[in-house]
């Protein structure tokens, strides 16, 4: 009874013993972290972004689609069933900034990659209500017009590097080549991307031949999210072994 009146009367009292119960809980929380090697566990078939799809992915920023979509699927029964997998960390482990979301007015993104076709993408894009009559999605028409402005992609490679994702010189010096030969596989050299990005979906992604648009780029970030980790032989308990 005593102690308590003498933290209730005195300000300097009850200030210290604040500080002192707060830094109890931030020890318990960040002491850890100087003793694990690292908090992401590498997964394997997780790789950079593509020039292509990080263009893609500036896309989805700057349209602000992140408002209405997360790209986390939660370790709950629901989520699983309706996304996939669970997300993994590794996943958005060259994510700069991350695009987990925190509202969902649409469905969550994480795993779309190869749930539609190019098609039904660039048709939803351009009028969602053509596809889904009472969606609130707003409909991004000038995407398909807009030609994907990719002379400075080397930069956002750099850029990225900067934050420690591991792009390499190679890839850097070839970004521009590499966007042309994703988006229009015909004229590039597919080989090569796929040796620097293994995986990468290389084929005309807006239908049309030719100009390299805003939609190519946005539909090739769509198609790929989630498709990276092999989840029939992914088995998280050998991983963290
Ligand atoms: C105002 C909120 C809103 C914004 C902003 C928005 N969306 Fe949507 N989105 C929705 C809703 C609601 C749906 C579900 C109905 C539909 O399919 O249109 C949806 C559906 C989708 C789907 C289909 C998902 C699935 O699994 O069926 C994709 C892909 C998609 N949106 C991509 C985008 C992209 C890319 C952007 C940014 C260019 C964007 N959305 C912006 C609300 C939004």
């Amino acid at each position: 009874m005593f102690k308590h009146t003498l933290f209730e009367k005195n300000s300097i009292f009850l200030v210290i013993g604040i500080l002192v119960v707060v830094s109890i809980g931030g020890l318990v929380e960040i002491a850890p972290l100087y003793w694990l090697d690292s908090t992401i566990e590498k997964v394997r078939g997780v790789r950079p972004y593509s020039p292509l799809e990080l263009a893609g992915r500036n896309i989805y920023i700057r349209e602000g689609c992140y408002v209405c979509h997360s790209q986390q699927i939660r370790s709950l029964r629901d989520e699983v069933e309706r996304y996939g997998h669970y997300s993994l960390a590794a996943e958005s482990m060259y994510d700069h900034p991350f695009q987990w979301g925190s509202k969902r007015t649409g469905p969550d993104l994480a795993r779309v990659g190869g749930r539609y076709s190019d098609e039904w993408h660039a048709t939803h894009m351009i009028d969602p209500r053509s596809i889904v009559p009472e969606s609130v999605m707003p409909g991004y028409p000038f995407l398909a017009a807009n030609r994907l402005d990719y002379e400075n992609i080397e930069g956002h490679l750099r850029a990225n590097r900067t934050v420690g994702v591991p792009y390499t010189d190679e890839m850097i010096e070839n970004a521009v080549a590499d966007v042309e030969a994703q988006a229009n596989p015909d004229e590039g050299d597919v080989d090569a991307l796929l040796a620097r990005y293994p995986g990468a979906q290389a084929r005309v992604f807006d239908g049309e031949p030719g100009k390299v648009t805003e939609l190519d780029a946005l539909i090739a970030y769509l198609q790929m999210l989630g498709t990276l980790v092999d989840f029939d032989s992914f088995d998280a308990a050998a991983n963290s072994r």
